[in-house]
């Protein structure tokens, strides 16, 4: 099963760092063998600046924060899947419970979304996560709703092109990534739903974890069976730490 490292540089950076950032991160880098396992998502306006800079570095593609369901018109603020593709996106995160807390986004709004990424030959990485931490899992049914909701509408063949991120809400940005027993269990629990709904192709989905990964912790993640890699906030607006965390996360794996 392929890995992905994806980074989610959130609201930072501007075009002047774009350039030392992918010089340190290139010095170390490795390209996956057989597949491309790294993804940056910069803020909008740096995709285009970030375009150029890794078109240099094999290996790597661009996604976007977020990307809006119609092509075009009167929808200020909003940005379409052909101006991402536009400026060298080949991915979206959609969902992420940062916008779904403070921006008001909706499972349903994400499937909409989602359907117009994948329509446009893109891959979405679709964000779930409970709020809270129940210590007796009481939330899987939250999680599972958000799963079926975000990603209806989409058929197998579609499914192709997803990606789910498991972040619960309460492991971002805290310092407190959850264990990897709770990382086992929503993961195995996830894998089941998604063989449910799309079959073979829901047995390969890839399941990210995301919530205070660090080159630290991320190899005894990976290194779990449905655990397909992390989507990565704080750890990744550092070149030389996420570069470091992408080593160890494919070490988890028994990948060079
Ligand atoms: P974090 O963020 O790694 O800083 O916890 C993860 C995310 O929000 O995607």
């Amino acid at each position: 099963m392929s890995l992905l490292f994806a980074a989610n540089w959130k609201m930072n950076f501007l075009s002047k760092d774009l350039k030392n950032y992918f010089q340190i991160f290139a010095e170390k880098f490795v390209a996956a063998e057989n597949s491309v396992d790294t993804v940056f998502a910069p803020p909008f306006v740096l995709l285009k600046d970030a375009d150029n800079l890794i078109s240099k570095i094999k290996g790597i593609e661009l996604a976007a924060q977020n990307a809006h369901w119609l092509e075009s018109g009167a929808h200020t603020g909003e940005i379409s899947c052909s101006m991402l593709k536009d400026c060298g996106a080949t991915y979206a995160i959609l969902g992420h419970s940062e916008r779904r807390q403070f921006y008001g986004e909706t499972s349903a709004a994400v499937a909409k979304r989602a359907k117009a990424v994948v329509t446009n030959e893109m891959k979405a990485i679709v964000c779930i996560g409970e709020q809270d931490y129940k210590e007796d899992g009481s939330n899987t049914e939250e999680i599972l709703q958000q799963l079926r909701e975000s990603v209806s509408g989409l058929s197998t063949d579609e499914a192709n092109k997803v990606i789910i991120a498991y972040e619960p809400v309460w492991a971002i940005g805290t310092g407190r990534a959850a264990t990897p027993e709770i990382v086992n269990r929503i993961h195995n629990i996830l894998r089941e739903e998604l063989i449910k709904l799309w079959g073979e192709v829901g047995g390969q989905t890839i399941i990210l974890y995301g919530g205070s990964t660090t080159a630290d912790n991320i190899a005894e993640l990976t290194a779990l069976k449905n655990v397909g890699g992390a989507l990565v906030g704080g750890t990744s607006l550092k070149p030389d730490l996420f570069n470091q965390l992408i080593i160890n996360g494919r070490k988890g794996k028994n990948l060079a």
